[in-house]
């Protein structure tokens, strides 16, 4: 079995994995929602704290397994550098006292092995990663070389659902709100730019319809009075979350018009938005493109998706020595 930890964010998780079977024999996460939302976004220095409290607790709730593990595994990149650093610490102190390899998984790795949690793997594959830090099209190949197709000039794809959330004060993360505000729209009269509309490179871009939204919202603000009612809520959600959806399906449409993709996945913490998984859906059948998705308990941050990712690593013996990991918050790179 491996045992894995995560704690690039604000959650603190360990898993445990059976190496032959792949299946998730434990698997824990202690959310800081709760903890950040009345600074309106994850404050790292609490976010450390709370992991040094809450990954000891999650281990004790799994020590049965201890003596079955052969390797522990730990999310090393990126992130933010105090967080990291708990989970860092915890994998030395187990690999040493366990006398057990360690394994360094990069997050993003990750979050494209949560596709394969309990399964076997499906390469090559071209995917779509959105999450609170990224938002990028990735190709991963037979040989698990992964190439940036596209990236974000500027906000990623969650982080923007998260400022519209904090601009309407309806609770953090912004992500799942927004989408539950969306659902209650019916009308939405509401006008917003889809970013990019006539680039032609695969590039993403959220900062001008973030503000866009941010003027809408002041404008309505300042018809109706200072506060906003359910209603406005609502529609501004939907408005905004089916135009930063369109721009996704555009951006993706004109890649999949540069080749030919058998696969396409969508993975990352907004992959648990139902919107956009019907809008993709629908894309990636006009394009006859298999479409896959994480189950939705492992779309935002979890330690299943590092345990699994380690598995590969683990059975080629690609270890890492104590004294070499270091934690690298803002690592650009995304090797395997
Ligand atoms: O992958 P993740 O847990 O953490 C990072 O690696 O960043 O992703 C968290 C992000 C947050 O920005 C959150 O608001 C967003 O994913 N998110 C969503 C939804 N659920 C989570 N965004 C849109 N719709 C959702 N349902
Ligand atoms: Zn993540």
């Amino acid at each position: 079995m491996i045992l894995s930890i995560e704690s690039s964010c604000d959650d603190s998780s360990i898993a445990v994995t059976e190496i032959d079977s792949k299946r998730v024999l434990f698997h824990q996460k202690i959310s800081q929602d709760e903890d950040h939302s009345i600074h309106g976004g994850v404050v790292p220095e609490l976010a450390s704290r709370l992991h040094a409290r809450n990954l000891p607790k999650i281990l004790d709730r799994c020590k049965e397994y201890l003596p079955h593990i052969k390797a522990v595994a730990v999310t090393s990149e990126p992130g933010l550098s105090v967080t990291l650093l708990e989970g860092v610490m915890m994998a030395k102190i187990l690999s040493i006292s366990l006398n057990i390899p360690l394994i360094s998984i990069n997050h993003l790795v990750g979050h494209i092995y949560s596709l394969f949690i309990e399964s076997e793997e499906i390469l090559p594959l071209s995917l779509l990663l959105i999450s609170g830090g990224h938002t990028l099209i990735l190709e991963i190949d037979s040989k698990r070389a992964i190439k940036v197709v596209a990236k974000s000039s500027d906000d990623s794809f969650g982080e923007s659902f998260d400022k519209v959330g904090k601009m309407l004060d309806i609770g953090y993360p912004g992500g799942p709100i927004v989408e539950m505000y969306a659902r209650d729209s019916i009308d939405s009269k509401i006008e917003l730019p889809l970013p990019l509309k006539n680039k032609k490179e695969l590039e993403f871009s959220f900062s001008g319809l973030k503000n866009a939204t941010r003027v809408e919202i002041l404008k309505i603000k300042k018809e109706r009075g200072d506060e906003l009612d359910k209603k406005s809520k609502s529609d501004i959600c939907y408005s905004f979350q089916k135009m930063a959806t369109e721009h996704l399906l555009n951006v993706t449409k004109r890649y999949f018009k540069s080749k030919k993709i058998e696969n396409f996945a969508i993975v990352g913490g907004a992959s648990a938005n139902l919107y956009v998984r019907e809008r993709f859906s629908k894309l990636c059948c006009e394009f006859d493109i298999n479409t896959i998705f994480s189950d939705l308990k492992y779309c935002t941050d979890n330690a299943a998706m590092i345990g699994r990712a380690a598995i590969w690593k683990y059975q080629n013996r690609e270890y890492i020595a104590h004294k070499n990991l270091k934690v690298s918050p803002r690592s650009l790179e995304i090797n395997f």
